[in-house]
């Protein structure tokens, strides 16, 4: 599987595809906040029966905002990741180079895409909501371990976009036209980053011993470790911003509740729904059947 894609053919896709941040956001594109910008498989505001379906939609939408604002901080590290990557072999393969800048350019346009969302929805939504960040921050925690773990970190959260989009979001109907098509826009064009993330991998593990690619996976796990400590994080942001939208305090036994589903609902939106996906774990498996296991072991905690 490793061998299947090429610089060239995905650099060829890439360029087939077309759009810009003004075609899906600003003028009279707007978000109706009368709607739901999550799909309930992320979002899980339903098993949350002590809020009425007003409040539901107004968290879905709470959670609408902190994605934009973690995939945002996400792709801020993977900027300077997939820079650092094209610029190691500027002198090889043009089309490597070509394709690699080209995947950085696309996530530099999406960062663009995450804020001008945020910036809508804070205009159009009852009070602030709170994220984690700063971005640069959390972006050199990420960045301080090695390029194998990181890499694998980006490889599962572009395959998530995929997962996201094809299994929740596509056939969903309720969901506000404008935040569903930032999904969709977003998913066309992570769909090129998989397959040049599992190149980039391939690179990396070709002259790595099995010792230093077990040190790879002990590295995700210490980035998938510091992201479940910013989605517990977030829970309590998301929270406090329910209670301040709705001007509602909910009491000690609808908080814990609120925090073990939601915590739930976050840990499998950024990492189980990666470290499920099929072709994630398929890409893994080739260069390593050992941490293939373990990241199947550690997935049922996050899903
Ligand atoms: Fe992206
Ligand atoms: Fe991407």
């Amino acid at each position: 599987m490793l061998d299947r894609y090429t610089y060239q053919s995905v650099l060829a896709a890439s360029e087939m595809i077309h759009w810009r941040i003004e075609d899906i956001i600003g003028g009279d594109k707007r978000l109706d906040f009368h709607k739901p910008f999550m799909p309930e498989s992320l979002a899980r505001v339903g098993p949350l029966t002590f809020l009425n379906p007003d409040e539901k939609r107004i968290l879905n939408q709470i959670r609408g905002n902190a994605y934009l604002c973690i995939f945002g901080l996400v792709e801020e590290f993977i900027l300077p990741f997939v820079l650092d990557q094209a610029r190691s072999h500027l002198a090889g393969d043009d089309y490597r180079v070509r394709a690699l800048l080209s995947f950085a350019g696309e996530e530099a346009k999406h960062i663009q895409l995450f804020k001008k969302f945020a910036e809508e929805f804070q205009e159009g939504f009852v009070t602030n909501c709170e994220t984690i960040g700063p971005p640069e921050e959390i972006g050199k925690a990420v960045l301080s371990h090695r390029p194998l773990g990181v890499a694998l970190v980006i490889l599962g959260i572009e395959w998530a976009t995929q997962k996201h989009y094809l299994e929740s979001i596509r056939d969903d109907s309720e969901l506000d036209p404008q935040f569903k098509s930032l999904l969709r826009h977003h998913w066309i064009e992570e769909a090129q980053h998989t397959k040049l993330d599992t190149l980039m991998i391939q690179a990396l593990t070709d002259n790595l011993t099995d010792a230093e690619i077990e040190i790879g996976f002990s590295d995700y796990a210490s980035i998938g470790n510091l992201f479940d400590g910013g989605l517990t994080q977030q829970v309590e942001f998301d929270m406090q911003a329910l209670q301040r939208a709705t001007g509602r305090t909910l009491n000690e036994a609808e908080q814990a509740e609120f925090r073990a589903i939601q915590l739930q609902a976050l840990r499998w939106t950024y990492l189980g729904s990666a470290m499920t996906h099929p072709t994630f774990l398929a890409t893994v498996g080739e260069f390593s059947p050992a941490g293939r296991k373990q990241l199947e072991e550690m997935a049922p905690a996050f899903s």
